[in-house]
């Protein structure tokens, strides 16, 4: 089993078009989709979950979409965070918020506060997130340290970047799935991913359900991961980000 699996939700506006339906039907359908996948995620006892919402690149997309994924999200967490919180998910966000309007930021910052003690699955919330711009951030604070002389340039390395990382505290993904058929990764979780297990499924994301879940983790649990090496994994992370 999985302890951390990344969903790239990918194919909802093909999903809306293909029906001769607007593309929010498509947004609005995959909602729907991300809460079967929560459940039945947590019936399997998946550890974490990372869903890429929004990334920082889909502002370019015509503004009245972008509104549409914004009071989406709004919606998703009025109406489900009660739920979440119930069934002890614990709710990260991760991406930058800078942009983002004050009520969703609020948002945003009520559900991780009331779920933080939450002992059960981990959502992981990906918005307005981007994996270069991650990394760039997490450079800067550690440049801004050597130059006020707290740190060591000779001292940094992968683990404690990785500290740095919007991610901090979240074992990496060992399985990233994308639905739609596309197979990138666009941006996602990029550092994280080193080691993970991809699985590309040709259906579009409102359509997926439980079955396609325990399909692509059929299929994770049929890859041998070596991290590099001959055979077996590392103890721990450290060790295998360390190498
Ligand atoms: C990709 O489909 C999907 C997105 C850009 C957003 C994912 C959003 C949701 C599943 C619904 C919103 C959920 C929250 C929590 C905000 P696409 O539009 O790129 O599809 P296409 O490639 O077929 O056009």
């Amino acid at each position: 089993m999985p302890r951390h699996i990344g969903i790239i939700m990918d194919g909802n506006g093909r999903w809306a078009a293909g029906r001769g339906l607007p593309r929010f039907e498509g947004h609005r359908r995959g909602v729907e989709a991300l809460r079967r996948t929560i459940r039945a995620a947590g019936d399997l006892g998946v550890g974490f979950i990372t869903i890429y919402s929004f990334s920082s690149e889909n502002w370019t997309r015509p503004p009245q979409e972008v509104a549409d994924l914004m009071g989406l999200l709004k919606r998703f967490i009025r109406n489900d965070l009660a739920d979440l919180h119930r069934s002890g998910v614990r709710v990260r966000v991760i991406g930058s918020r800078d942009q983002l309007a004050p009520d969703i930021r609020a948002l945003l910052a009520e559900a991780e506060e009331l779920t933080q003690r939450n002992t059960g699955m981990t959502l992981v919330v990906a918005f307005n997130y981007g994996s270069r711009q991650e990394i760039a951030s997490a450079a800067k604070r550690l440049a801004q340290r050597v130059a006020r002389g707290e740190l060591d340039a000779n001292a940094i390395d992968a683990v404690m970047l990785d500290a740095e990382l919007d991610t901090a505290g979240i074992p990496d993904p060992d399985l990233i799935i994308r639905t739609s058929g596309e197979q990138r990764l666009s941006n996602f979780l990029l550092w994280q991913a080193a080691y993970a297990e991809f699985v590309f499924m040709p259906m579009h994301w409102p359509d997926f359900d439980r079955s396609a879940l325990e399909a692509a983790i059929r299929e994770y649990a049929g890859r041998e991961r070596r991290f590099g090496g001959v055979t077996g994994a590392p103890a721990t992370r450290v060790a295998m980000i360390g190498t």
